[in-house]
Order: structure tokens, then C-alpha cells, then sequence
């Protein structure tokens, strides 16, 4: 891929709960097509980051611009309309409705937001059921379904609107690192299509499949390390590089004296 859009064009991103200033003036840039990992110690901001550059949340001062249009001057109507239509987000647990099967709890959102007529979102449905390898799953329900199995069905919920971009939230956090696997393996072939993706994770087999990653400190990206396009090849190196630097990260910032920026 040769475009190099800017989707995402967030400025001096400041939040802050309670008087407690949980990110400082953040700026992040991603474009179009890019895989980024979004890394850092518990409590750094990253799911913050994430709410706010997606109008989640509300910002207490800066911009974001989503594909050339800035989510400050839409409506909450016209903002709930373009991460209905633009964005799908995965979180670490799936939060899916106990009395449906899970075929309608993959349609439901898309067809409550009236994206489509019921029985073209039943046949979208079934596709990305059947390719995210869980399409025998369509009338059973949530009791029936392993960790692994429901995060795919979190996955297929998401891309019912064809995003442009997917955000995840630690979409890999609470499964066993087959399933973790083999969801980052969909994650990288929806990326590997064109869709932006970007993920807040712990773990260093998600960044290392990243074309880029991001560490953040006490609410500021302190460090932003370019790897390159994910190929498969050299794989191992390319885990323990990665892995190299997030503990050399991890180093600096424990090693910063307090209060200090690094
Ligand atoms: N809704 C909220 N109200 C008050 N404080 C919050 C809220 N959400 C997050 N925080 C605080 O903001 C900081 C960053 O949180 P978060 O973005 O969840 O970090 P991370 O995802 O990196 O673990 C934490 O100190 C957290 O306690
Ligand atoms: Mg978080």
C-alpha cells in the first residue's frame, strides 16, 4: 500500500477526571492502512486515548480529526452516526445479550442503527461468521460459546458496518495465547485489507505484528517506534526486538526520577 492519508489527526489531547490531568496534550497522527499497538503500564492512559480520539469520551481540550472531519463540531447525533458507520471497536470482553443467539447478537447493534434491512445484515452476519470460523455457532448461545470463540463473535459484531478502522481495547487480554493468536491473526488479515487498525495491548506478540508502536507514561506518548510492515518473515527477531525495546521502555520510565517527563 502506498497511501499515506492521515485518518486519525488528533492535537494536544488533554483529559482530565476530577481535576486529575490524565493525559497531557497528546498528539497522535495514523494513517490510512496502519497497524499500531498502543503499549504502557496499567493505568498510563491507553484506554483513555483510545475513548477519546473515538468521541467516546469527551475531551477537556484539543482536536481529533477522523478522516478530514473534526469530532468537536458534530452533534452527539451526527458523532454516534460516524462511529456507527466508521469505527468498530473490540474490547477485552465481549458484552453480548444472554437471551439472543448469537447470530442476532452479531446483527443487533447494525440493526438497530437501521444500516440495513434485517435480512441483508443476517446474510453479512453469517459471512463474517463463517469466515472468522464460527459460523456453527449462529443459533447457539453465549453459555455455548469458549473465551476465544466469543471474542471472534465481538469481531464479527464490529465489522457489520465495514469500518474503516477498528479500535481494541487489550482485545486480546483475556484469552490463552492460542486464541489470542489466532484472534491477532484475524486482526492482521482485516489490516492486511486496508482497514486501520489500532490496539491498546500488553502483549508484545500484538506489537510486534504492529507497523507501529506507541508507549505511553502518566498520559503522554513518550516513545514512538516505527517498525516496518509485518511479513511473517522473521518472526522470532522480530518478537524479541520488540520486546527489547518495551523493556528498555520500561527501564527509562522506572528509572526517571519522579515527576520527571521522559
Ligand atoms: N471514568 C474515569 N473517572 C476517573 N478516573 C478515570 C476514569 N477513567 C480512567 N481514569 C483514570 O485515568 C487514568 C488512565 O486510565 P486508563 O486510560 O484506563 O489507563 P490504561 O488503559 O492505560 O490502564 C487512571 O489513573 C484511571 O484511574
Ligand atoms: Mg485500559
Amino acid at each position: 500500500m502506498t497511501t499515506s492519508t492521515t485518518v486519525l489527526d488528533a492535537r494536544g489531547l488533554t483529559k482530565t477526571f476530577d481535576g486529575r490531568t490524565v493525559l497531557h496534550e497528546v498528539d497522535l497522527q495514523v494513517r490510512d492502512g496502519e497497524l499500531v499497538a498502543v503499549m504502557g503500564p496499567s493505568g498510563s492512559g491507553k484506554s483513555t486515548l483510545l475513548y477519546t480520539v473515538s468521541g467516546m469520551d469527551t475531551l477537556t481540550s484539543g482536536t481529533v480529526s477522523f478522516a478530514g472531519q473534526d469530532l468537536g463540531s458534530l452533534s452527539q447525533k451526527q458523532l454516534a452516526r460516524l462511529r456507527l458507520t466508521t469505527m468498530g471497536f473490540v474490547f477485552q470482553h465481549v458484552h453480548l445479550l444472554k437471551n439472543l443467539c448469537l447470530l442476532d447478537n452479531v446483527v443487533l447493534p447494525a440493526y438497530l442503527a437501521g444500516l440495513a434491512p434485517r435480512e441483508e445484515l443476517n446474510r453479512r452476519a453469517a459471512g463474517l461468521m463463517e469466515r472468522m470460523g464460527v459460523a456453527d455457532l449462529a443459533t447457539r448461545d453465549v453459555s455455548e460459546a469458549s473465551g476465544g470463540q466469543l471474542q471472534r463473535i465481538g469481531i464479527c459484531r464490529a465489522l457489520m458496518n465495514e469500518p474503516s478502522i477498528v479500535l481494541g481495547d487489550e482485545p486480546t487480554g483475556a484469552l490463552d495465547s492460542a486464541a489470542a493468536g489466532e484472534v491477532l491473526d484475524i486482526l492482521g488479515e482485516l489490516n492486511a485489507e486496508g482497514t486501520t487498525v489500532v490496539l491498546v495491548t500488553h502483549d508484545p506478540t500484538v506489537a510486534a505484528r504492529a507497523d507501529r508502536v506507541l508507549y505511553m507514561v502518566d498520559g503522554r506518548i513518550v516513545a514512538d517506534r516505527q517498525q516496518g510492515r509485518y511479513t511473517g518473515a522473521d518472526r522470532e527477531g522480530r518478537h524479541a526486538d520488540v520486546t527489547a525495546w518495551l523493556t528498555e521502555q520500561d527501564r527509562r520510565r522506572t528509572e526517571a526520577p519522579l515527576g520527571s517527563v521522559v
